[in-house]
């Protein structure tokens, strides 16, 4: 919008395709873009919105744009407003059609992107089908666009503004939703909101930003009819207040960009604004201007404008095939930058600068629950007995979506975490905010500073893992892992029988990284396991104790992106049935440390032996009987027991990434699944 340089209709879709791109990880099954046609837009014209949509990868939409001879690439635009997505299919399959934008018709008058899920379509799609509105598609979304068009068709005056009429949009919506809307009525404006799923704005100027806040104009009451304002195209109804962050005065020197994740516009701008459930922002005459459906007492009246630290080359790919791969050889680093500043070697001491002022609060609860989806729920399995043991208090581990059918009953004395890399999956915000609805202090752990858990808990602790871009978790994983044990450490520090343990952990975290390297080196010998086992069916990772996570995990790593079949199996449970599978055939993989467990799991091995099993063994370097009865071995440097998983998951980790690529596989984007996962 609002160029600081005039921009080719190339530019704008060099922009969209990019900043899709870098979204790519939350869907990938379709994308689709609407733009102004060549024509110059007036109301008196047919809509002269473009939509291009495409099943498929980003990719696939990229290539669409160049073949559509109604676009003309060079023409230069001082002003544009164009919109793009990338879905993942919720409701009707991925197809052109399905795709966003969404629109009211077939002029293109309202078109709308949409993250989240509209929970009411069905009862407003009757509605608008009674009224004679047509659908085509199968999406919950085309309620929205339909409906804005609705409210327009129907309006009582001719001079609503475009943010009024999205306002009384939501106000019929229910579900989670971040949308962006753009008009073939409000030529080069546009307006954005959300409720339940994230949304930022990018701001980018010529000139030093003069503001740092952005006001909020509360309630829809200062969209008066009739103030009139001199500048406002003769929409009375139009912010008479907006708000420019640029002070030359220069309705050129600003560009504005809505995106669900900063990932998408970090190459433009570091400068961002997030906003709130029912925030509505709207872009008009170049300005921006922010309010709130519904204000209550005692709410910012302000938006910051934020400076991200983020820098593109974490976003980029380098040298690696993929981005799991970068993201697995990068774990030396993102654990040392888990624990940067928060351990000190010399005191022992451990200082989590976002718990310590609800640390006496935290030793008086009643119990920890620990909340997650998928990799982040298995962070809290593979810590809970060590937290246990630091902390000495009860420690529920809890899958956010079980957690919630079984409405377990929370109350004011527990403690709730929430483990989330991308601190958005709905599953474990609605688990937030169900604990907060009972008055739990809530803590959050992701890797996503702004994000909608880290904003919506009472206190937390930020992973700083780096972004993390392919589907399957791995260096979050393990810096999850780290934090949890640091939040431990921090609980146990003044109970003198905990001193030695303590400390025998500090050291092994010291020189967690150098391990972690170590075990990088055995990526030759994984790729040549992968090269025999890629043509398999199955395959089972088995362990117990402060190993069991590890197999959780691994086996989720292996399942996400081989597509193969896989099972942790702890083996505790191995006689109770899974003890029925094994045979010469069957490609199992066990992991046994120098631990507590380890007896326990040579009997296992031995109970898998006698049944003809070959298995791959992860063990602790120089252990002579492992190697004497294990078809292969995966030798490991030894380190403290519950420091030991985040080291066994790294061949885990790599094996996956080989087999996928052996079979084929897009590592990054593997079938049917999303990063973050937004929708219940
Ligand atoms: C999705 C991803 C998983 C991830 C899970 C939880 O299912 O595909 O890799 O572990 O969500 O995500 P979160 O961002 O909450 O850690």
């Amino acid at each position: 919008l609002n160029y600081c340089v005039p921009r080719t209709r190339k530019e704008i879709f060099e922009t969209l395709v990019k900043g899709l791109r870098r979204l790519e990880y939350r869907g990938y099954d379709s994308a689709g873009i609407a733009v102004d046609g060549n024509k110059k837009t007036t109301t008196e014209d047919n809509s002269n919105i473009v939509l291009i949509k495409k099943k498929g990868k980003v990719k696939a939409l990229d290539e669409e744009l160049y073949k559509k001879d109604c676009m003309d690439l060079e023409v230069e635009l001082d002003t544009h407003f164009g919109i793009a997505h990338t879905r993942w299919a919720t409701h009707g399959e991925p197809s052109a059609l399905n795709s966003h934008p969404q629109r009211s018709d077939k002029n293109n008058e309202f078109v709308v992107i949409h993250n989240g899920i509209i929970t009411n379509y069905k009862e407003l799609k009757k509605y608008l089908i009674s009224k004679g509105y047509e659908f085509e598609s199968e999406t919950d979304t085309e309620v929205i666009p339909k409906l804005i068009k609705y409210v327009y068709d129907n309006r009582e005056r001719d001079d609503l503004s475009f943010s009024t009429l999205v306002e009384r949009v939501i106000q019929q919506l229910e579900g989670a939703f971040a949308l962006v809307f753009k008009s073939h009525y409000f030529p080069g404006e546009a307006v954005a909101t959300r409720r339940g799923s994230p949304l930022l704005i990018g701001v980018r100027s010529k000139y030093e930003l003069s503001a740092e806040h952005i006001p909020i104009q509360y309630n829809s009451g200062l969209f008066k009819e009739g103030v009139q304002d001199k500048n406002s195209h003769n929409r009375p109804d139009k912010p008479n207040n907006s708000t420019a962050v640029n002070s030359a005065g220069d309705d050129k020197a600003v560009e504005y960009y809505f995106a669900s994740d900063a990932s998408a516009i970090i190459e433009h701008t570091n400068k961002v604004i997030y906003l709130e459930d029912d925030d509505i922002a709207a872009v008009v005459g170049g300005k921006l201007s922010l309010h709130r459906l519904n204000s209550l007492a005692g709410e910012d009246s302000v938006r910051a404008i934020q400076t991200l630290q983020m820098e593109l080359q974490e976003i980029m790919k380098g040298n690696f095939e993929a981005f799991m791969q970068k993201e697995i050889f990068e774990q030396p680093e993102s654990v040392f930058n888990t624990m940067r500043g928060r351990i000190c070697f010399h005191t022992n001491k451990v200082i989590l600068g976002g718990l310590k002022d609800h640390l006496k609060e935290i030793k008086r609860c009643r119990r920890l629950i620990m909340i997650g989806c998928g990799t982040s729920f298995h962070a809290t399995v593979a810590t809970r007995q060590i937290l246990e043991e630091l902390t000495e208090l009860p420690v529920m581990v809890e899958l956010a979506s079980d957690f919630l059918d079984r409405n377990t009953p929370v109350f004011r004395d527990d403690v709730c975490f929430y483990i989330s890399q991308s601190g958005e999956t709905a599953d474990t915000l609605m688990a937030l905010r169900y604990c907060k609805d009972r008055g739990a202090l809530t803590v959050g752990v992701t890797n996503t500073v702004g994000s909608s858990i880290s904003r919506d808990t009472d206190c937390g602790v930020h992973i700083n893992a780096g972004p993390e871009i392919g589907v399957a978790s791995t260096k979050a994983y393990t810096s999850q892992f780290v934090a949890l044990i640091m939040f431990g450490l921090m609980m146990s520090e003044d109970r003198i029988s905990l001193q030695p343990r303590r400390l025998e952990i500090i050291n092994g975290l010291r020189i967690l990284p150098d391990m972690i390297k170590k075990v990088l080196t055995l990526d030759n010998k994984i790729k040549s396991i992968a090269d025999e086992l890629y043509q398999q069916k199955s395959l089972l990772v088995m362990g117990r104790g402060f190993n069991y996570a590890t197999c959780l995990e691994g086996a989720l790593k292996i399942k996400e992106i081989t597509y193969m079949h896989s099972e942790g199996i702890l083996a505790g449970e191995l006689k109770h049935g899974p003890l029925a599978l094994i045979d010469k055939h069957m490609p199992v993989i066990m992991i046994i440390m120098k631990d507590a467990c380890y007896t326990k799991c040579q009997n296992a091995l031995q109970q898998v032996t006698a049944r003809s099993g070959r298995p791959i063994i992860l063990c602790c370097q120089d252990d002579q009987e492992m190697s004497e009865n294990a078809y292969k071995t995966i030798e490991l440097p030894h380190t403290v027991d519950c420091l030991q998983g985040i080291l066994s998951v790294i061949p885990l980790q790599l094996l996956s990434f080989h087999l996928a690529v052996l079979r084929g596989y897009d590592v990054d984007c593997p079938r049917n699944l999303a990063k973050s996962v937004t929708v219940e």
